[in-house]
């Protein structure tokens, strides 16, 4: 069974490309999105990306990946630095989570230096533009699907 990593995308993440370019680049959530799905297949994941302007529809998605995903990669936007929910949420269902920011958060206003979700995340990538989404699913697949020991040891 292939494990399928739910990929959570927050509010104003729908406007990449056009929003705050010099910030977060031209890349667009959908181009983002497409990449995700075809590095995901090499590393031998299923990728469900979404995006929601509205926090309780990313905490639904998120009660909802217990027992159907294997772990969840979560750039949660503006919500990042206030939503308590969210943090509950991930917390409750108790899968490996990996926080993304596409900008380096620690290099900018004071109030986006502080994320709650973090506090549910095993790992935060952040700086690294889209890339951070390829190399989150990296960091992903160590935690969900470890290499299979070769043939000749002992567990073969
Ligand atoms: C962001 C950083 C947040 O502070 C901001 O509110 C976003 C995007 C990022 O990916 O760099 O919307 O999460």
């Amino acid at each position: 069974m292939t494990p399928t990593i739910l990929l959570l995308n927050g509010p104003n993440l729908n406007l990449l490309g056009s929003r705050q370019p010099e910030i977060y680049g031209s890349t667009t959530l959908a181009d983002i999105g497409a990449d995700c799905v075809r590095h995901g297949r090499t590393l031998g994941l299923a990728v469900d990306f979404r995006q929601s302007n509205h926090e309780g529809e990313l905490v639904d998605w998120i009660q909802g990946a217990r027992g159907t995903a294997a772990g969840i990669i979560i750039n949660p936007a503006a919500y990042s630095h206030t939503s308590i929910a969210i943090l509950d949420a991930l917390l409750a269902v108790e899968l490996p989570v990996i926080e993304v920011h596409l900008s380096n958060i620690h290099q900018r206003e004071e109030y986006r230096r502080h994320s709650y979700v973090s506090q549910a995340a095993r790992g935060v990538i952040c700086g690294f533009a889209s890339h951070g989404y390829i190399l989150a699913l990296d960091a992903m697949k160590r935690l969900v699907a470890p290499a299979c020991p070769p043939p000749d040891s002992e567990e073969a």
